[in-house]
Formats: structure tokens, C-alpha cells, sequence
């Protein structure tokens, strides 16, 4: 059956909506454009259990979008650490800036201003509109992707731009007039409850009798897989420099991975640990010591992460140094990525339990 004659969605999936739909998420109430707009941007690449604790302190201490645009980025990142992709973070900041200066502290309520905000995109915007403010848009993130390639049979990777554009196309033809932001959540819903990429529950969906992959027992070709590239891995060197039970911490560049958190300071390729200890802080660290490394994996590459201990001598290490400290009693407080948190903690807790001879 050719796509534009397949049975349209929209009135099995809302009507399954109703019994089966997800309606107590946090920022479904209320759900304002400002609430829909956080939980979207800390919604990409995360997943609903993850991201509720966090969309429910970032409210509590950000409840209106001018609170937001007054804020600094360093206690917005504080709320984000943990979230990971922090630029998602910058993004909200910088929009909500943008807001209070040009669009008088509102969210705009069209799709082509809502895309020229940073961090959103078509489907983002398209969730906003419809989620927020209850206008027709369309969205297409990857639950809803999976439903739509599966029901009309779209093979190939939906990263290319054809079959993008085949899917926005039917996408768009699928979003109905009325019952927009119920529709929209009903298909992000059935997405993730039903329409799994792995042993989809097609027995009890809604859409299972007209759906192609379903009729044709071919549900796990769609979507079309991209060929399997092996990840690249990057090799980094970080210090380790110790004084008084803390450790030194330096603030990231805003761009790049962990752009603006706090992170054990970055030894520059082809440079000597003791070296860069020697002109980046000013003292002689003497031979760096290796410690135990980590690795941690990113969507496009794998990081390798090791670790150079440079602390040297104790009494070298002065107050000049530029940074933070931090300890057990602080960690907690800082904006650090998960894995550097997870290191230090781990780290730290190793030294006290060797201390005490535990
Ligand atoms: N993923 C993206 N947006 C979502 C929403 N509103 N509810 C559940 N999962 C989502």
C-alpha cells in the first residue's frame, strides 16, 4: 500500500492516548511554553526517568523563563551536571537572554522564530508550538521517526537527507488539525512504550493492523540502521595535582566538550605532564606519576582518559595557582561532568579509606 493511502494515525493514536498515554509528567502541569521548552531541551538525548529529577529542581530554583535570563551560566551548569551535553545548558541560557531582550521575556509562538533560537530545532520547536502552545506543528524526534518509518515502510537511514525528507513529509501529512499537543504526545508516547527499537509490543499497539513493517513481519529493518562505523577514540592527558585533601580544578573553555564546567586541567597533546606543570602553573612537578585512567564513550567518539599525577611537592604548590579546589565536602556543589566527578570521588574516597587503614 503506497504511503498516501495507508489509514491516517492521528484517530487510533489518540484514542489509545486517552487510556494508554503518558499525563502526569511533570511538565505536562501546567504545560506553558516555558515548562515544554526546558523539558524538550533536557529531553534530547535523555531519557524520561533521567531527566525528571532534574527538570524538577531546575523549576524549583528557575520556575519563570526572566528568573532563567537573569541567571549566570556557572549556576545553570551547577543544575545541568550529571544531564550531560552541557551545550544544551548554554543554549538555554543564551536563549532565555534572547527572550527577555527581544521578545519580552516570552517564548515566541512561531516556528521560524522559535528556530532561530539556539538549541532548538525543527522538531524541538515543532513540541513547543504544539506541546506549549497548543498551535498546529509538527514534531520528529526519534520515537516519533520510529513509528512513522515503521507504519509506511520507509527503509534507509533517517540521518540521510532523502529519507529526511520523506519523513517530515509524512510527518506533516500524519499531524492533525485538531488535538494537536495530545496527538503530539501520543505518538512520542507510543514511541516509547510500544514502538520500542528493540521487541516492539506490536500486539497491543493501535496502528498494528495497518502498520507495513508489522504486516510484512519486518518491524526491526525500520528504521534503516546508518553502516556501523567503529567509534574514533581520543586520547587525553589530565593532572592530578593535589594540596591539602583537594584537588585543582580549572574551568573549561565555553565550546568543546564540557565546554564552561569545572574539569582536572587538560595537559595539551605532545606536551610533557611535569613540563606543562612547570609553565601553566609555575612549579616543578619532577617526574608525573601515571594513575589509573578511564574512558568514557560520547555519541561520535570515545574518550580515553588518563591521568597524570603532578602534585610534586606540597609545600610547591602556592595560592597563585589559578583554579578551584575542590574536595569530599564540595565536589558536590560544582559543575563537573559525571565522569570527572565519578573519578574524583572515587579517588578521594580510595585515599581516605587508605588513610584510616580501612
Ligand atoms: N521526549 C521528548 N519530548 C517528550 C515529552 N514531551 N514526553 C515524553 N518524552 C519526550
Amino acid at each position: 500500500m503506497a504511503a498516501a493511502s495507508r489509514r491516517p494515525i492521528a484517530p487510533s493514536l489518540l484514542a489509545w492516548a486517552g487510556q494508554h498515554g503518558r499525563h502526569d509528567l511533570p511538565w505536562q502541569k501546567p504545560a506553558t511554553p516555558y515548562r515544554v521548552w526546558v523539558s524538550e531541551i533536557m529531553l534530547q538525548q535523555t531519557r524520561v526517568d533521567t531527566v525528571i529529577p532534574y527538570f524538577e529542581r531546575f523549576m524549583a530554583r528557575f520556575p519563570r523563563l526572566t528568573l532563567l535570563g537573569k541567571a549566570g551560566l556557572e549556576e545553570i551548569l551547577v543544575l545541568w551536571s550529571g544531564l550531560g551535553y552541557y551545550a544544551r545548558a548554554r543554549h538555554l541560557h543564551a536563549t532565555a537572554r534572547l527572550c527577555l531582550e527581544v521578545h519580552r521575556g516570552l517564548l515566541p509562538a512561531t516556528l521560524d522564530e522559535l528556530m532561530r533560537l539556539p538549541g532548538i530545532g525543527r522538531s524541538t520547536a515543532g513540541a513547543i508550538m504544539a506541546l506549549g502552545h497548543g498551535l498546529r506543528a509538527t514534531i520528529l524526534d526519534g520515537n516519533a521517526k520510529r513509528v512513522l518509518a515503521r507504519y509506511h515502510a520507509v527503509a534507509g537511514p533517517p540521518d540521510t537527507a532523502e529519507i529526511r525528507r520523506r519523513l517530515w513529509s509524512l510527518a506533516e501529512r500524519e499531524t492533525p488539525r485538531e488535538q494537536v499537543a495530545a496527538y503530539t504526545q501520543a505518538i512520542m508516547d507510543l514511541g516509547a512504550t510500544l514502538c520500542t527499537r528493540a521487541r516492539p509490543s506490536c500486539s497491543s499497539c493501535p496502528l498494528a493492523q495497518n502498520c507495513a513493517a508489522r504486516t510484512t513481519g519486518r518491524q526491526a529493518h525500520y528504521p534503516g540502521k546508518r553502516p556501523a562505523n567503529a567509534k574514533p577514540c581520543r586520547e587525553r592527558w589530565f593532572a592530578w595535582i593535589e594540596r591539602d585533601n583537594a584537588v585543582l580544578f580549572e574551568q573549561r573553555p565555553p565550546v568543546g566538550i564540557w565546554g564552561g564546567l569545572l574539569c582536572l586541567p587538560e595537559i595539551p597533546p605532545q606536551m610533557d605532564p611535569g613540563e606543562w606543570c612547570n609553565a601553566r602553573l609555575g612549579f616543578a612537578a619532577g617526574k608525573a606519576e601515571e594513575l589509573p585512567g578511564f574512558q568514557h564513550e560520547f555519541t561520535h567518539f570515545r574518550l580515553r582518559a588518563r591521568i597524570a599525577s603532578c602534585h610534586g611537592l606540597a609545600a610547591n604548590i602556592g595560592d597563585h595557582i589559578p583554579g578551584r579546589w575542590l574536595g569530599t565536602e564540595n565536589a558536590d556543589l560544582a559543575a563537573l561532568p559525571t565522569p570527572i566527578r565519578r573519578y574524583l570521588k572515587a579517588r578521594l574516597a580510595e585515599r581516605q579509606s587508605r588513610s584510616t587503614g580501612r
